[in-house]
């Protein structure tokens, strides 16, 4: 298995289709940007490409543009010669250069400020940079990677963003799907970053029931593999070596569920052709009922419609205590 697809868990379809592009291109040259919401995995992508590539034992150097004071930003990534400028009082050597013969990666490309973005364009038209306040310009050997989360096309459109430059970033696009765009993806990362945190703190791995897996696989999970990330941690603290059940998932997620769910009842199950054992989904709908209320059976009963003396009198029939 490729680099890229060790360090990155996922099998969904439009993911797996990703990574193998990421693995084509990770060998060769080609510039890359990646696109995608936040916390979907650009800066890991970045990473495992350059690990992959034939300049992963030379340096990859990031620059996050968003960070990037106008003012400093061109020395910053070029360097100044001692005495350029008030306050150089020594030389220092641009991220450009420290990159040389490894990889640059760009993060939050679209926050870059016009006359950097001009600069920008010259070293991936020529390979060339300029230190500030030197007279001549010098060649460097890089491989450029972008990242963004903003629709760079769009920001084209709206003149905040040069086209020219992102026809030359836009080489190999590889955009990352959001977490909610591939649910069958989530138990596995829920147990890989559980397995990975357990061991980290030598706990024992909290375990989802089904109800609570279900309630996270409707989420819709706004910080992606991040915040997945971070929710596993805190549960794997807070519920080590427990069933972690509907009631203890944070409020948020608790709700998306119940204002997915469609209303009427019409719609919330469509028999299948082969039919059902109905008494089969008696029960399961009553496990599920009881495991998000957490046991209380006035709740579970309401969340199936009955009385509770309805609901204590199939509890019986089931043989479940009450
Ligand atoms: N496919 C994946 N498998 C395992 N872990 C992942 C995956 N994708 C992302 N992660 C983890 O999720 C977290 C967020 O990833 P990363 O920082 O690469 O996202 P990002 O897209 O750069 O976010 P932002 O836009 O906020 O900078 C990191 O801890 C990363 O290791
Ligand atoms: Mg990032």
């Amino acid at each position: 298995m490729s680099i890229v697809a060790e360090s990155m868990l996922g099998h969904a379809p439009e993911f797996r289709s990703l990574l193998r592009a990421a693995a084509l291109v990770a060998p060769t040259d080609a510039t890359v940007l990646i696109s995608g919401e936040s916390g979907t995995g650009k800066e890991l992508l970045a990473h495992a490409i350059h690990q992959q590539s034939r300049r992963r034992h030379a340096p990859l150097i990031t620059i996050n543009c968003a960070a990037l004071p106008e003012a400093l930003a061109e020395s910053e990534l070029f360097g100044h010669h001692k005495g350029a400028f008030t306050g150089a009082v020594q030389q220092q050597i641009g991220r450009v250069q420290a990159a040389h013969g490894g990889t640059l990666f760009l993060d939050e490309i679209a926050e870059i400020s016009p006359s950097v973005q001009a600069k920008l364009l010259r070293l991936l038209e020529s390979g060339e940079c300029q230190t500030v306040g030197v007279p001549h310009t010098s060649k460097v050997d890089l491989r450029i990677i972008a990242a963004t989360n903003k629709n760079l096309q769009e920001w084209v459109r709206l003149g905040r963003f040069r086209e020219d430059l992102y026809f030359r970033l836009n080489v190999v696009p590889l955009e990352l799907p959001p977490l909610r765009q591939r649910r069958e993806d989530l138990s596995l990362l829920l147990e890989a970053f559980a397995n990975h945190f357990a061991t980290r703190n030598s706990l024992q791995t909290p375990h989802y029931g089904a109800c609570a897996l279900q309630l996270l696989k409707n989420y819709s999970w706004p910080g992606n593999i991040r915040e997945l990330r971070n929710f596993c941690e805190r549960m794997s603290i807070l519920y080590a070596g427990q069933k972690i059940i509907a009631a203890d998932l944070p409020w948020e997620m608790r709700q998306a569920t119940e204002s997915a769910l469609p209303m009427r009842a019409s719609q919330l199950f469509a028999l299948p052709v082969e039919g059902v054992d109905f008494e089969q989904l008696e029960r399961q709908l009553i496990d599920q009922a009881l495991e998000r209320s957490g046991g209380n059976k006035s709740h579970a009963a309401r969340l199936l419609g009955f009385s509770r003396d309805t609901f204590l009198y199939r509890l019986k029939k089931f043989s479940i205590p009450v």
